[in-house]
């Protein structure tokens, strides 16, 4: 099977690890792919956001599947662009990616049918949202309804703050028209787990289930990010609170969509808050979270290809899945200043050191190939992953292999999984 993965970050690298363990494939190309990922599938020099371009590409080298890493190429239409060409594409269409692309439509979905999620009021002018937010008070959560690579969501401490907040998105419109509407949500309180199923719009296979870090600094401090680091399973998505979402919060999420003439395929990831009320839907997303994908694919067991095939084919009601027993952790190493202005082209050192390990690996994100040299091109760098019959264990392994890897102006939190960690680990 010819396969082509699109992406550039750390997700796409372990989807193509993993995808090039597969007796299945017999070539893999990454569009466009970055300084790691192009060491095991031929690079492709087209943007992620380019569908014609890739959609051209696809049909002329006869790729038979296709995966989509980012949002931003499923909310253009990717997938309804290829499959109008017969090519086969794993991932939402451009309807069903509304769920992550449009808040709006999200939350007015589950309320519409009664899905667990924060009470919550639509905004397309600043007055009344300020008035709202005079209203209620504080702590609240204000997000701008369009895609704004993670940075469209505040959660507002004090109400200069919420008013600012307003101001940016509605006045300044500093996020276009992502931020022309508005979402103003109660803040909710608990802790947080992502978690993800495949679906081909029936079946749906969970994922383990996984927490990622958002915040730059130790203790969940500091400036929202990309994703600092991640581990899974989480713990804290006990067996039974599994079964709750699967049955609360998924299956009706996937009907809610199919009664509003929407098929899903592909990931379905819900953002959760588990609260002292039961576990309520934070965000969706339509694709694997990063850095999630990048803890949750060295403990799958069973072949990716098969299940993506079968997602794409609509039988996933056969599909069989195995998972390697213990954990798995993820450690973003970043540029300095990021999520903040930050230098590229620092050369990488250290990275030989885990070619031939069979439970550490270097996950690549923004780093280019320069000659013989590994530099950095993007705020997050490398994701360090590692398994181990405990998550004491595979963290240990991977904050060592942290330990021999150097670039000017590195940043990584030294404590991910703390939350897991001081919870007897599932088995
Ligand atoms: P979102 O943009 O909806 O994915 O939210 C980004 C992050 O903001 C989440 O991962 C949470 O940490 C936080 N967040 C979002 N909504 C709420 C809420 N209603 N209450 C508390 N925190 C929230
Ligand atoms: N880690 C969160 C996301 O992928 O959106």
């Amino acid at each position: 099977m010819r396969v082509l993965v699109i992406g550039s970050g750390g997700r796409e690298h372990a989807l193509a690890w993993k995808l090039s363990q597969s007796p299945e494939i017999t070539k893999l190309f990454c569009a466009p792919g970055n300084g790691g990922i192009n060491e095991i599938a031929e690079p492709v020099d087209i943007s992620a956001e380019d569908v014609d371009a890739l959609t051209e590409f696809a049909e002329s080298k006869d790729i038979d599947l296709t995966i989509v890493g980012p949002e931003s190429a499923l909310a253009k239409g990717i997938v309804d662009a290829f499959e109008k060409r017969g090519l086969r594409i794993f991932g939402p269409s451009k309807a069903a990616s509304r769920l992550e692309a449009s808040k709006v439509f999200s939350k007015n979905l589950m309320k519409k049918y009664h899905i667990p999620t924060g009470q919550f009021a639509v905004f397309d002018e600043p007055q009344a949202a300020r008035s709202y937010v005079r209203q209620l008070g504080v702590p609240i959560v204000v997000k701008a309804d369009g895609l704004c690579g993670g940075k469209g969501t505040i959660v507002a401490h004090t109400l200069s703050e919420a008013l600012g907040a307003i101001d940016l998105l509605m006045e300044d419109k500093i996020f276009k028209q992502a931020g022309e509407r508005i979402v103003i949500e109660e803040r909710l309180v608990g802790e947080e787990v992502s978690f993800m199923v495949i679906t081909d719009g029936v079946t749906a296979v969970p994922l383990l289930p996984a927490q990622d870090h958002k915040r730059l600094h130790n203790g969940d401090k500091g400036p929202n990010t990309g994703g600092m680091g991640a581990y899974a399973p989480a713990p804290a998505m006990t067996p039974e609170l599994t079964a709750q979402v699967m049955e609360q919060v998924i299956h009706p999420t996937i009907r809610a969509l199919a009664g509003e003439g929407i098929a899903f395929k592909g990931v379905l990831y819900a953002g959760l808050m588990l609260t002292g009320d039961g576990p309520k839907v934070l965000e969706y997303n339509v694709r694997f979270g990063d850095p999630e994908a990048q803890a949750i694919l060295p403990m799958l067991k069973s072949d990716l290809v098969p299940l993506l095939d079968d997602c794409v084919e609509g039988r996933l009601s056969t599909a069989k899945v195995e998972w390697h027993k213990g954990s798995c952790a993820c450690v973003v190493m970043a540029s300095g200043g990021y999520p903040g202005d930050f230098q590229i082209g620092k050369e990488i050192q250290g990275l030989e050191s885990l070619k031939n390990s069979k439970d550490v690996w270097a996950f690549h994100a923004g780093t280019k190939r320069d000659g013989d040299r590994v530099v950095t091109w993007g705020g997050r760098v490398l994701n360090i992953v590692a398994t181990g019959p405990d998550l004491e264990t595979a963290l240990k392994r991977v904050y060592d292999a942290i330990a021999g890897i150097r670039f000017e102006g590195m940043q990584f939190r030294t404590d991910i999984g703390f939350r897991a960690l001081k919870k007897p680990v599932a088995t």
